[in-house]
């Protein structure tokens, strides 16, 4: 089986780096990289300290409106697959550079497997939205990290091509928890100064297009942070840093550390001895999940539902005094419940891939 993978985004390097693994046992894979993602801290670091193969081919697109990028990566992706003549090809997610992906393939009679397939926020302004569905609907096989995924595939019709495979970032979660204990625990700040991770902190990411477009969410989202018991470590993503920086030098926070991008096993080493989590991130709220921490989602639409359960992770608006309400709630975190697969996913995406080219 020869598999074309498409990444270009931070969580899909996850994603990869246990499905890649998996696949490269058996059968032969190149890895195509559309370079959505770039700087160091979002990109290099992540194959290096998980051990990503490198990319067969960097396309080096990024940045530019959606259409923008998303038509240059339809163009490069067509002639790679034109010259590999792959089997199939793979992609995860909801990025632009899934979409670019998946549709260059479906034009020239590439069959798709779509991993994290089935995901709805129903919002149809939400770009990744957009991107889910068009790729669902012109793949050939659909790979759910949840049932729910699969019950929202029927409910359009596409149950026949969807497999339950569970979350391959539940997978990767299992997979490096223990190593990420043992990373150092120094972050550098915005203004390059190197700090040591609190003993008691809360987590923040936020980078979603509606919290970084909107003026004043940002600015509501640190005022909460800035209230709390504890301080707050907020790596910030690229797309918010202008912003981030700006607030800073208005605002003298006393009470968040703003730090460079962190790698993914700091990452899950923050999660899993922080507080508790604000974030917009589908990939951290399923993470603050799986290491049983409570989890506030700056988004006016459920994107993981089945987290939503008992206050564990509950949606705010990027409203300072509906944050902090929500983070003072009680949870009860003991039970047992795991819709994300038994953190096998790696596994049985490869054994549906085998089965789906017979
Ligand atoms: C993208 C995905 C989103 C995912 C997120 C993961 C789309 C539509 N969105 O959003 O689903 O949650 O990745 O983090 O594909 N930038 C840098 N350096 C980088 C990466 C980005 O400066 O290494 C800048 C870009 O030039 C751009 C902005 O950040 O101006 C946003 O990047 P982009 O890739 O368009 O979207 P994300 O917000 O990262
Ligand atoms: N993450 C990381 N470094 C950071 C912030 C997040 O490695 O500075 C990890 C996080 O633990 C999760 C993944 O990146 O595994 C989520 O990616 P992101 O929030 O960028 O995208 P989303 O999941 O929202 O698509």
């Amino acid at each position: 089986m020869k598999v074309v993978t498409v990444v270009g985004a931070r969580p899909q390097f996850i994603k990869a780096a246990v499905v890649s693994r998996m696949i490269r046992k058996q059968h032969e894979e190149i890895l195509v990289h559309t370079g959505q993602h770039y700087d160091v801290d979002m990109s290099d670091v992540f194959f290096e300290e998980l051990e990503i193969p490198k990319p067969d081919y960097n396309l080096g697109i990024n940045g530019g409106s959606h259409a923008e990028m998303t038509a240059k990566m339809l163009v490069e992706i067509e002639k790679i697959l034109l010259e590999e003549k792959p089997d199939i090809l793979l992609v995860y997610g909801d990025t632009n550079s899934t979409l670019a992906a998946a549709l260059a393939a479906a034009k020239i009679h590439v069959p798709i497997c779509h991993v994290e397939a089935g995901a709805r926020t129903y919002c149809a302004t939400n770009p990744e939205e957009i991107n889910r569905i068009c790729t669902d609907h012109i793949s050939s096989l659909l790979l759910t990290c949840t049932k729910k995924s699969q019950d929202n595939l029927a409910k359009e019709g596409l149950e026949h091509k969807g497999r339950f495979v569970g979350d391959p970032m539940y997978e990767a979660f299992c997979f490096y928890k223990d190593k990420a204990e043992h990373m150092s625990h120094y972050l550098k700040t915005l203004e390059g100064k190197e700090i040591e991770v609190p003993a008691r902190y809360y987590y923040l990411t936020c980078h979603r297009e509606e919290n970084t477009i909107k003026d004043g969410a940002l600015e509501e989202i640190l005022g909460a942070m800035e209230q709390l018991s504890y301080p707050a470590i907020y790596p910030v993503h690229p797309r918010n840093k202008k912003r981030a920086e700006a607030l800073l030098e208005r605002c003298h926070y006393k009470n968040i550390y703003l730090t460079n991008p962190v790698g993914y096993l700091t990452s899950i080493y923050l999660v899993m001895h922080a507080e508790k989590i604000v974030t917009d991130s589908g990939g951290l709220q399923r993470e603050a999940f799986f290491a049983g921490k409570q989890c506030v989602t700056i988004l006016d639409f459920e994107v993981w539902p089945e987290t939503m359960v008992e206050n564990r992770n509950q949606l705010s608006r990027p409203d300072s005094k509906e944050i902090v309400e929500k983070l003072a709630c009680e949870q009860n975190l003991d039970y047992d419940y795991k819709p994300f697969g038994n953190g096998m996913a790696a596994a049985a995406i490869v054994k549906e891939l085998e089965k789906y080219l017979g």
